[in-house]
């Protein structure tokens, strides 16, 4: 069946849907189509089933691109403040969690909801089970075949997405796509994904493994301070996602557990109070008992307090704000939460995200060298850019 449209959006994911539902509201016909059995499948899985659906701190500085300014003007006219207004006509009920972060109170089913009420609402189509097989471009017409079916419009968005969990039907179509049209594609990254360490650390660490600590995290000039969590694999939590984006293979980590704690402090009043507890027992005052002991195993310190040199205490304080690692690799685009890299943004006219050289064609989302810090600032790059195309389209 051959479907005639205004706009093809390829990818019923966050951008698409907002694209599709900006498009429509403003009279276009148009056609979404996934090959998922569902719509907003990431969305659903998101925040832990809460959806953070945006980061009311979310502003450029937040995303990695080769282009750190080509974010700017889709993020500055659909701000976080847009999307939680279209949250609340719908009722749904959120809450900030920590850092700006926004969560649903109930279910992030209620934000794919909201799409599906609007989309129909706006009269856009959704085509699902579509698994695309060609795109081509016959003078001003896109044509997109489907195992099933054919579409034709003068405008064609891509937002099918990253690379990031395949099991969850992520294909790297974009990429193709954008190939097979003359734009250029940056290498592409696993992000905001677990470390994962060599076999001999990994057994050091296993003994961790469930512990979670404050950390400030660093790689090179940049931090994030937030939880660190040892898993069987290596390192995981927050903190590590979020340097996980800036690190490459053979880099440094530094790691200084619990910043607020003034471990210097800690062991010069212990000493006073107690000289003959050892170096372990004093430090499980401030760290969990398993972690204490790794540091004192660690820097070759067991023993009483009073028996400990300046020198060895300084050694173990500067362990605990220092401690330099070097992960063996990550966990992969099969738990990466995003896709570093992508549609170079050289390519894309920022205030639309059509492509310079291809009239009509449009790249949205994770698609593009456009990647946002954990914490909702992905969402809203997908609702932002999503929302930039839906107004020229
Ligand atoms: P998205 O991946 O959402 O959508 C792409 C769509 O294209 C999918 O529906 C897919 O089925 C379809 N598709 C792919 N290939 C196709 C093909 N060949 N043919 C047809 N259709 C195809 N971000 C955030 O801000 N807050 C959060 O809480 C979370 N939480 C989170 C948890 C987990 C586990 C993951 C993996 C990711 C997150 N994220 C997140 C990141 C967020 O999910 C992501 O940035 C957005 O979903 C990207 O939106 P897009 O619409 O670009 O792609």
């Amino acid at each position: 069946m051959v479907h005639k449209q205004d706009v093809i959006v390829i990818g019923a994911g966050a951008a698409g849907m907002m694209c599709a539902l900006t498009a429509a509201r403003r009279g276009r016909r148009v056609a979404i189509l996934d090959h998922a059995a569902a719509p907003g499948e990431k969305i659903r899985i998101s925040g832990g089933g809460r959806c953070n659906f945006t980061n009311i701190h979310a502003g450029p500085k937040n995303y990695l691109s080769a282009n750190p300014h080509f974010a700017k003007s889709a993020l500055a006219r659909f701000k976080p403040a847009d999307f939680i207004a279209m949250v609340d006509a719908h009722g749904i009920s959120w809450h900030e969690k920590t850092l700006g972060q926004l969560f649903c109170d109930g279910s992030a089913k209620d934000i794919i909801g909201l799409f599906l009420k609007e989309l129909a609402a706006a009269g856009a189509r959704l085509h699902l089970k579509q698994s695309v097989v060609s795109v081509e471009r016959n003078g001003d017409t896109f044509r997109v075949k489907t195992e099933t079916d054919v579409f034709e419009a003068p405008a064609l968005v891509v937002a099918s997405g990253g690379k990031s969990i395949p099991k969850m039907g992520a294909t790297g179509l974009a990429y193709r796509i954008a190939g097979e049209f003359g734009l250029n594609v940056l290498e592409t990254r696993p992000g905001l994904v677990p470390l994962t360490l060599d076999p001999a650390f990994l057994e050091k660490i296993a003994p961790l493994a469930g512990i979670s600590v404050d950390a400030e995290v660093r790689h090179g000039k940049t931090a994030f301070r937030e939880a660190l969590l040892f898993t069987h694999r290596g390192l995981s939590g927050p903190a590590i996602l979020q340097i996980s984006s800036y690190w490459r293979e053979g880099d440094e980590i530094s790691i200084r557990i619990e910043p607020d704690k003034d471990f210097a402090a800690l062991f010069d009043a212990a000493r006073r109070e107690n000289g003959r507890q050892s170096v372990a027992t004093a430090l499980a005052a401030a760290l969990p008992k398993r972690l204490a002991q790794f540091f004192v195993t660690e820097t070759g310190t067991e023993r009483p307090l009073a028996e400990l040199s300046g020198k060895a205490q300084a050694a173990v304080v500067d362990r605990l704000r220092d401690w330099r690692i070097r992960p063996a690799g990550s966990e992969g685009y099969r738990t990466a939460e995003v896709t570093l890299g992508g549609v170079d943004t050289g390519g894309l006219d920022s205030r639309t995200m059509q492509a310079k050289a291809v009239p009509g064609l449009y790249f949205i989302g994770e698609c593009v060298d456009v990647t946002g810090w954990l914490g909702g600032y992905n969402f809203q790059w997908a609702w932002a850019s999503g929302h930039a195309a839906g107004e020229a389209v």
